[in-house]
């Protein structure tokens, strides 16, 4: 994953069972979120048709969340760069700062016309990533908005896409495996080239005679325990109040079944079944991290 802007400070925060907030969702653009480089601007301060585009080789366009989430489900509506988008990645993540961060990411890897994005899901803990999961999508997602969304609570992680689960990592601690639980983490996004692995492991170079590369946001919204000044927003029973349910969710049967049909129908890659990689065998969250 490309470094964000390092001018935002890492967090270190004790384990505490936190409270809970439902916080609001980005009513006012430029209140709840940091730009760092140049980009194109909302016409209203609202996120509705935001873009985010590299002009050249070594740009990186990123817009950050300026508060700090610490556990959280949140949703964004994303449009992707049409027509020849090879070369280019549209990243959309949580992560914390430093050697040993947390990071959820979902990463959008563009195509030739025509030709089908990648999306790309990985989970850092404790600066150990190397948990690769990709996709294919069921419909263009440059055609219209769809909604990509994380739920991040204490025992799991899942990642959906237009409500439908596409993946779930556990909190594998029991297995000895580091959960992402002990850092605040940040919303980012990002659009740069990476026509060096992106499409089709790198052979398939960027046409900059395509640029700008535009990819479109709106409806971003959080539920989320949101940190500041050491201290967290969330309650100390967050059972007790019904909208903070996110914070226990887990995948009921449907949702498991969808998962289920997406892993099947949908998945090209995933590190727990590349034997030739794990030759010693497979990192001990596979084991709780199967669908079958
Ligand atoms: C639940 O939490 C929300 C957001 O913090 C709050 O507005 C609401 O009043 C709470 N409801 C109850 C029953 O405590
Ligand atoms: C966003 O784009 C749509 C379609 O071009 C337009 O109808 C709408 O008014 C735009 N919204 C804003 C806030 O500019
Ligand atoms: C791009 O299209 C090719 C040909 O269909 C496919 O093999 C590849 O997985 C697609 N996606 C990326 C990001 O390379």
């Amino acid at each position: 994953m490309m470094a964000p802007n390092s001018s935002i400070v890492a967090l270190m925060i004790p384990v505490l069972l936190i409270s809970f907030m439902r916080a609001a969702s980005a009513a006012n653009f430029y209140q709840d979120f940091d730009v760092t480089w140049e980009m194109a601007a909302p016409k209203s301060s609202t996120m509705e048709n935001f873009s985010l585009y590299p002009l050249t080789k070594h740009q990186v366009r990123v817009f950050s969340r300026r508060t700090n989430t610490f556990f959280g489900k949140i949703d964004m509506q994303l449009k992707l760069v049409p027509g020849n988008s090879a070369g280019t990645v549209t990243a959309y993540y949580l992560s914390s700062q430093g050697p040993t961060h947390d990071e959820i990411d979902f990463e959008f890897l563009g195509n030739l016309s025509g030709d089908p994005y990648i999306l790309h899901t990985n989970v850092f803990s404790q600066g150990k990533g190397n948990r690769e999961q990709q996709f294919y999508l069921w419909f263009d997602p440059t055609a219209d908005f769809h909604t990509y969304s994380i739920l991040w609570n204490p025992q799991r992680i899942i990642f959906s896409v237009d409500g439908t689960p596409i993946r779930e990592f556990k909190n594998s601690e029991s297995v000895g495996v580091s959960y992402p639980k002990n850092q605040a983490m940040r919303i980012y996004s990002s659009l740069w080239n990476a026509d060096d692995w992106a499409t089709r492991g790198g052979l398939v170079k960027t046409d900059w005679s395509q640029a700008p590369f535009t990819a479109a946001y709106r409806n971003f919204n959080a539920q989320a325990c949101v940190w500041s000044s050491g201290s967290s927003s969330c309650n100390s029973n967050p059972t007790s109040n019904s909208s903070n349910s996110w914070l226990n969710e887990e995948m009921d049967v449907t949702s498991q079944e969808r998962l289920k049909w997406v892993q099947k129908n949908y998945m090209i890659y995933n590190y727990c079944a590349d034997s030739k990689r794990f030759p010693q065998g497979y990192p001990p969250e596979c084991a709780l991290n199967t669908t079958s």
